[in-house]
């Protein structure tokens, strides 16, 4: 069986030229930023609590000219169509409707639009983007477009913005123009990325380090299996989830779940429904061992942090409730196979898990993980590996 991946679009060369093809002349510059893997802490941003993404080689590139008027003109290589076009002076949040073809335009319009907010006079634009971070595997396509686009509409305004602005400004356009209620861990991840690191960040007051993951020195390889079952966080369950932790946090009297620790889980069982309390004991589980990872990966390295990913999953599975049965299957899989720790990565319902895996077993978990799908009836899912890899940067 051969896997089905999903190639990159060519060099930095392609790009321009296929820009100057779409309109006429060369772009202004290129900017790039990735897509992420959350190594562990899932659903523990928006309740302030700690995650430890980090940023993947699979990236975002958008070549981008500014216009001398205020019409913004976005296509594609995956959509070949005719550039969907706005104009920045009327482009109203509430009643944008690209139609489904131009979905994906919600995203640079977003930022656009929030960079105005902020302040920052932004001129008409025309861009053109490309990418191999694969759509709704929960690798976070839309931070790294939106990462992108702002590191570029950023510089071509001339605004000074640091990476953790820019972060929230991606965060603010895919919440208030795109809709989706997300936090704020796919952003960063995706600004502040560095080879072979991942990113430890402290989603209460924005502070982070940089944690080497030393996976070539460990022998390991992060393998990504892309369940193919689509996930969408603009509505549904992960809007729910949040829903269950506001409420969680309210009834025990604090700001947010980051301000409980295992210590109040008795008391938090005798005050919550069981569904809330199974919520929120997730997330006070999850913090903690995102906390424990860091410490392992630092006396100990990754070979050592394989039980907590076992951990979370068993964690989102049981607790949080936002595994499916393909995401169990390919973790399940991966661990009877090889692999020293797997789990779902992102936001849940579909999308990709995870799976450290020593390098020489690669082949056998990929196998054992098609065959399982294969025997099940299922849709062969996607599987390659990952590095960790540079944030959002000009090229
Ligand atoms: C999605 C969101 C993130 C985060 C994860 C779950 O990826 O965009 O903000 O909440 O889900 O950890």
């Amino acid at each position: 069986m051969t896997p089905t991946r999903t190639h990159g679009t060519g060099g930095t060369e392609t790009l321009a030229g296929a820009f100057a093809a779409h309109f006429g002349h060369a772009p202004d510059g290129l900017w790039q930023a990735p897509g992420r893997v959350n190594l562990i802490g899932e659903h523990t941003d928006y309740n302030e609590g700690l995650v430890l993404p980090f940023a993947i080689d699979r990236t975002t590139t958008v070549a981008v000219a500014a216009r001398s008027d205020r019409r913004m003109l976005l296509t594609s290589t995956f959509t070949g169509a005719a550039p969907v076009e706005f104009d920045l002076d009327t482009l109203d949040p509430d009643a944008f409707d690209p139609g489904p073809a131009g979905a994906w335009s919600a995203y640079p319009a977003g930022v656009a639009w929030e960079l105005g907010r902020a302040g920052v006079s932004v001129p008409g634009f025309e861009l053109l983007v490309s990418s191999d971070v694969p759509v709704g595997a929960g690798l976070s396509s839309s931070a790294a477009l939106e990462c992108a686009v702002a590191s570029a509409l950023a510089e071509l305004a001339g605004a000074e913005l640091n990476a953790t602005e820019l972060a929230d400004l991606g965060r603010r356009a895919e919440n208030n123009v795109v809709g989706a209620p997300t936090g704020i861990m796919d952003q960063y991840a995706s600004m502040l990325g560095a080879e072979d690191c991942a990113v430890y960040l402290d989603c209460r007051d924005g502070s982070f380090r940089r944690v080497p993951l030393g996976l070539d020195e460990s022998g390991l390889v992060c393998l990504v299996i892309d369940t193919k079952v689509a996930h969408a966080h603009a509505h549904g369950g992960y809007a729910a989830r949040r829903a269950s932790c506001a409420r969680g946090a309210e009834l025990m009297g604090v700001n947010a779940l980051r301000d409980l620790d295992t210590n109040d889980l008795a008391r938090a069982e005798h005050i919550l429904d069981g569904e809330t309390f199974r919520r929120v004991r997730h997330i006070v589980h999850e913090n903690d061992r995102v906390a424990r990872t860091v410490d392992m990966l630092e006396s100990r390295g990754a070979a050592a942090i394989g039980a907590l990913l076992d951990a979370s999953h068993r964690s989102m599975r049981d607790d949080f409730e936002i595994s499916c049965a393909e995401l169990d299957l390919a973790v399940h899989t991966a661990r009877a196979s090889g692999a020293i720790g797997a789990r779902m990565t992102g936001g849940g319902f579909g999308g990709s898990a995870i799976a450290l895996v020593p390098e020489a077993d690669t082949g056998r978990v990929e196998d054992a993980v098609w065959r399982a799908f294969s025997d099940r009836g299922l849709r062969t899912p996607d599987t390659f590996a990952v590095r960790p890899a540079a944030g959002a940067h000009r090229l």
